[in-house]
């Protein structure tokens, strides 16, 4: 049969902020798993997607490994960034990162695109997308196509919106 296109995503955010949460959603049921641990250093899951053959690089957000963040820059074809809704007090740092990552020499004149989970939307006093990408001044990328999506990663919810987002930029 037909070869689905091999497509390397990069996820990454601070730590808690959900990313192994929701790349476990998005493999097929009988592969996930129902205990989630901190990440330590990076894990690789693959899964497809309709057209799509996805390795998922699934980093870690602690500081003391975000340093190996960059060294997947070059090789993957999309990101997948996660931000805790409800974690006002980091959002600030968040951005720090979200910069730092923009205006790394291996990303930046390059148009990947940039998937943004404003994650736990379920929490009460999470934060809107829209508020969100004011917090993270997502207007100013101009060099890259970019979405945000709300998510509840525990439901799952949200989560097929953004994938549908990302599929049409990887066709
Ligand atoms: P690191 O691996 O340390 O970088 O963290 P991570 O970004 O992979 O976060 P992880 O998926 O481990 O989730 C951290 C915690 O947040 C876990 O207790 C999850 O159950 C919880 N969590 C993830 N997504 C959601 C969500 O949408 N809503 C709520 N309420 N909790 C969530
Ligand atoms: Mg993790």
């Amino acid at each position: 049969g037909l070869r689905k296109k091999e497509v390397n995503v990069l996820c990454l955010g601070l730590d808690n902020s959900g990313k192994t949460t929701i790349i476990n959603q998005l493999k097929p049921s009988s592969t996930q798993t129902h205990e989630i641990v901190p990440t330590i250093g990076f894990n690789i899951e693959r899964f497809k997607s309709s057209s799509l053959s996805f390795t998922v690089f699934d980093m870690s957000g602690q500081s003391r490994y975000r340093n190996l963040w960059e060294h997947y820059y070059k090789e993957s074809h999309a990101i997948i960034f996660v931000i805790d809704s409800g974690d006002k007090l980091r959002m600030v740092v968040a951005k720090e990162e979200l910069d730092t990552l923009l205006n790394h020499e291996d990303i930046r004149n390059r148009k990947m695109p940039v998937l943004f989970f404003a994650n736990k939307m379920d929490l009460r006093d999470a934060m809107s997308s829209v508020r969100v990408s004011q917090l993270l001044s997502l207007e100013n990328i101009k060099e890259k196509p970019w979405h945000i999506c709300a998510s509840d990663a525990i439901k799952g919810e949200g989560l097929q919106e953004g994938l549908d987002w990302l599929h049409e930029y990887m066709k």
